[in-house]
């Protein structure tokens, strides 16, 4: 009988405030350009895994512009929602029409999770897509108000043993839509860098849970590197 090895990894945060969330943003692409020429210079490539929701919209939209060598980017998702591809409430469509619709990073190298096929199926998929890469060189994830991140909520499991699998099948996330595929919260802190990107009111009490000790979901992503949060100023007042 294998011994399950049942540890939990403990999250180092790192917290960052900033006046506005546009303040937020422009740090947070001067943080994800420093990462991937990092990067690019060490190993020839960045992976990056991208966060979902409405708030990176904006940073992935400055993205469009920048200066990088786009053909050395290789792009994954830490969750995806089971609707249609095109559908518009699709992580992957969002980055997609703010960004990466608009550079040259090869098509083979960006990952949507083939959610369509529904949670099961895409997340055994996807498990044999993200098991190829050691580690990934940046995380980005949102925070929801109940201190969801990708799509690991509150009273569900989160995978993050030390030998979870490295996607989850959600059959019922509490935000719409159910039926969801993520990144475990294991293969999540297999990364060099992560940054938490937080804005908007209603995460106050997320934030307040986070930082004083809750085992929120987001608290559960422990990379060796620890965490970065880069969060509003008035969240944390
Ligand atoms: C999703 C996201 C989710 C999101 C948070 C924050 O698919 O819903 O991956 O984890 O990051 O819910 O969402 P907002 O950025 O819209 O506040």
């Amino acid at each position: 009988m294998p011994i399950l090895n049942q540890q939990k990894m403990t999250q180092t945060c790192r917290w960052h405030a900033f006046d506005s969330a546009l303040e937020l943003e422009r740090a947070a692409i001067v943080k994800i350009l420093g990462a991937a020429q990092s990067a690019i210079a060490a190993r020839g490539a960045f992976h990056i895994v991208l966060a979902g929701g409405t708030t990176p919209r904006r940073v992935y939209e400055a993205l469009r512009d920048a200066a990088t060598e786009w053909r050395a980017w290789h792009v994954f998702y830490g969750d995806e929602r089971c609707l249609p591809i095109d559908h518009a409430e699709r992580n992957s469509r969002m980055a997609a029409q703010a960004w990466l619709d608009h550079v040259a990073i090869p098509a083979a190298q960006v990952h949507p999770i083939p959610a369509e096929a529904g949670a099961a199926e895409a997340a055994e998929k996807y498990a044999g897509v993200v098991n190829n890469i050691e580690l990934f060189d940046l995380v980005l994830l949102g925070l929801g108000e109940d201190g969801h991140t990708a799509s690991l909520f509150p009273g569900h499991d989160a995978g993050d043993a030390l030998d979870a699998p490295s996607t989850q099948a959600i059959m019922d996330a509490p935000k719409p839509p159910p039926q969801r595929v993520s990144l475990s919260a294991r293969r999540l802190s297999d990364t060099r860098q992560t940054i938490f990107l937080v804005t908007g009111n209603g995460k106050a009490q997320a934030v307040a849970n986070w930082r004083s000790g809750n085992k929120i979901p987001a608290a559960l992503i422990a990379p060796q590197c620890g965490v970065d949060v880069y969060v509003e100023r008035s969240l944390l007042e």
